[in-house]
């Protein structure tokens, strides 16, 4: 049994108008790439996690062909709700109609063979950016408004209640202690933040995150810090190729 990460997978089968292909070549057929890659490295009995930025659709019934998508590919997956997740229903509606393969994150944990998962979204935060990295491309079919920096604090620390109150029910006696974020909880000089004391806190091993898109892959990036193994799985950082984490 394996755990594997891919984030922001960004399907547009139930939205294709907003299909990632116009990022240039290296999006061209990212599905059929995603798919692909996929199918070779992943088994029935392995576990998939993608935290974030699932699919395009507005509406949970569009993004219905986006989830049988992920549904029809081998193993057990965890989602957990990205910044572009407009799709995103009720926990009711999640629990009765996501397909049986799929499994999510939402103040709450998830227990799989002796691992624990728990999570939250996170949001932009002041005490790190990633510009440094990041090849800037403008998107002229999703524009994210501006916030200010005191709403942006505001809903960073609701997410951070949010991470606490799910990591809280983390199943003690567990192997492996694992936390999806979407958003990145650390940055790039692996300074101490908010969100990676709490990762400490909780004792988690692995916390895997995406959010970032155009990301200069020249040297790594991210590392351990205090026992947590902070994983970046962007798919296009990934090249499409779902990363093994344990
Ligand atoms: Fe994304
Ligand atoms: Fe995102």
């Amino acid at each position: 049994m394996t755990i594997w990460a891919l984030s922001d997978l960004h399907l547009a089968f139930g939205a294709p108008s907003k299909s990632m292909e116009i990022f240039g070549p290296e999006w061209s057929q990212y599905a059929e790439k995603i798919k692909t890659n996929w199918q070779q490295l992943v088994q029935k009995q392995d576990l998939v996690l993608i935290p974030g930025d699932i699919s395009w659709a507005m509406k949970f019934d569009d993004a219905l062909i986006d989830l049988q998508w992920i549904d029809e590919l081998p193993g057990t997956k965890v989602i957990l709700k990205g910044n572009h997740d407009y799709w995103w229903p009720s926990v009711k509606v999640l629990s009765s109609s996501l397909p049986k393969s799929i499994h999510f994150i939402q103040n709450n944990v998830f227990n799989w063979n002796g691992v624990t998962i728990g999570g939250a979204r996170l949001w932009d935060t002041d005490e790190y950016n990633f510009n440094s990295v990041i090849t800037f491309q403008d998107n002229p079919k999703e524009r994210t408004p501006l916030q200010d920096t005191k709403m942006r604090e505001k809903i960073f620390c609701r997410e951070l209640e949010r991470l606490k109150l799910s990591l809280k029910q983390l199943n003690k006696d567990a192997t492996v202690k694992i936390a999806m974020t979407h958003y990145p909880p650390i940055g790039l000089e692996m300074e101490s933040s908010r969100a990676s004391k709490l990762l400490e806190e909780f004792q988690i091993d692995y916390c895997v995150f995406g959010h970032l898109h155009n990301v200069q892959r020249e040297k790594p990036l991210f590392g351990e810090k205090k026992g947590v193994r902070y994983l970046f799985t962007s798919c296009d950082y990934l090249q499409f190729i779902p990363l093994k984490i344990v």
